[in-house]
């Protein structure tokens, strides 16, 4: 939200060096599981994750105020979403975009029922917006999974965001062995939410797919809490795969918000496009992963199955893995409109 890859830069610099002399004994863990999760390690990457991260710890970046009261509020920069005002921006002003999604939330908090308002719109550049300077229109999505994007690109001056209440912004992620359903999470990571939009608009996904699989042995019980004194892994307590699409050039995600690992959260690893689902609360990993969306409970049954296929043993980078002897191929697809009996829980859009 409110931030261009151009505002946070120098930030990040300046404080790369200072940061540079605490990174090794304050993430060792951190660099262990980074190690974990790729297949090839890339030194200068994970460097610039792990600096990333650790800035948002320190509450350089705006980061630091999620999960706090009202949760995340984040949206895409140079992006206009579309869709019929509730809310007209030329009578609304706010002060920052994160007080116009608070504004789209706000009218969002029955109990159930889709939003009255999913789409936050924001000019905060008070040179590129002249006399709009300010103005925070809330919309409403004909079909908040496909939202209206009237246009993008440098010279647009507008921010816009998505909100998905209780029960929607729920999508099916399919497998052989069943349709996990996740919580898509767009105020927190808007970037990688509208990536999920389009493949889910592909229909299909050709070499999206797990291929390592790693149950939760005797280190974490059924809700996924840590068993005391036992080991953290491996095995990791995941299934993780890949979401890159044949036919179609992946593009980095930027780091977004980047909670807890929580038993069910999906997330990147990295930039993507590998990305994993975990069976655990990893409080050791540190808020080192975007969190993008969240396994209603009810299915985590499935990922369990998944986590308890056969698999071959392997070495990345000296850690032991499990990968799955024959891949699962996976594809998000539209379930049906009757959200209402899923419990989506309030918790899934939090912390
Ligand atoms: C913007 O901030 C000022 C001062 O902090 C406050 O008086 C004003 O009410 C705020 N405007 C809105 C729309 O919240
Ligand atoms: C990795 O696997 C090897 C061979 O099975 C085993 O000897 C070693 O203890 C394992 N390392 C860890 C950390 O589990
Ligand atoms: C949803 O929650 C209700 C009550 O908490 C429960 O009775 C119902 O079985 C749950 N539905 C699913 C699909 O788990």
């Amino acid at each position: 939200m409110g931030r261009t890859p151009n505002d946070s830069q120098p930030v990040i610099w300046i404080y790369l060096v200072l940061l540079l002399s605490g990174l090794v004994s304050s993430s060792l863990v951190y660099m262990f599981m980074t190690v974990a999760m790729r297949p090839t390690y890339n030194h200068i990457s994970d460097l610039e994750t792990l600096t990333l991260v650790e800035a948002e710890n320190y509450g350089l970046l705006e980061g630091d105020l999620e999960g706090e009261s009202g949760g995340c509020c984040r949206g895409i920069d140079n992006l206009e979403l579309w869709g019929a005002a509730v809310k007209w921006g030329s009578d609304f002003k706010s002060n920052s975009s994160r007080e116009c999604c608070k504004a789209c939330k706000a009218m969002c908090s029955g109990n159930d029922g889709p939003c009255l308002c999913d789409t936050w719109v924001f000019c905060g550049n008070r040179e590129a917006c002249g006399p709009k300077f300010g103005e925070c229109w809330l919309k409403k999505q004909r079909d908040t999974l496909v939202p209206d994007r009237q246009e993008a690109g440098n010279t647009v001056s507008w921010t816009s965001g998505l909100i998905f209440g209780k029960g929607e912004g729920i999508v099916g992620l399919e497998t052989e062995y069943g349709t996990l359903h996740i919580k898509l999470l767009p105020d927190c990571a808007p970037h990688s939410v509208a990536y999920i939009l389009e493949l889910l608009a592909l229909r299909h996904c050709a070499g999206c797919q797990f291929y390592r699989a790693e149950g939760r042995g005797q280190f974490w019980d059924s809700e996924g809490n840590h068993i005391k004194d036992a080991s953290l892994g491996p095995p990791f307590a995941l299934i993780q795969g890949t979401l890159e699409a044949q036919g179609s050039t992946f593009k980095k995600i930027p780091t977004e918000a980047c909670p807890i690992i929580r038993r069910g959260s999906v997330a990147w690893v990295g930039s993507g496009p590998e990305f994993f689902i975990s069976l655990a609360n990893h409080e050791e990993w540190k808020k080192s992963y975007t969190v993008f969306g969240s396994v209603l409970p009810e299915d985590m049954g499935i990922a369990e199955k998944i986590a308890n296929l056969p698999t071959k043993f392997d070495v990345w980078s000296n850690i032991n893995v499990s990968i799955l002897e024959k891949p699962v191929p996976l594809w998000f697809r539209r379930i049906k409109k009757s959200h209402g009996d899923l419990n989506a829980s309030d918790k899934l859009g939090s912390d």
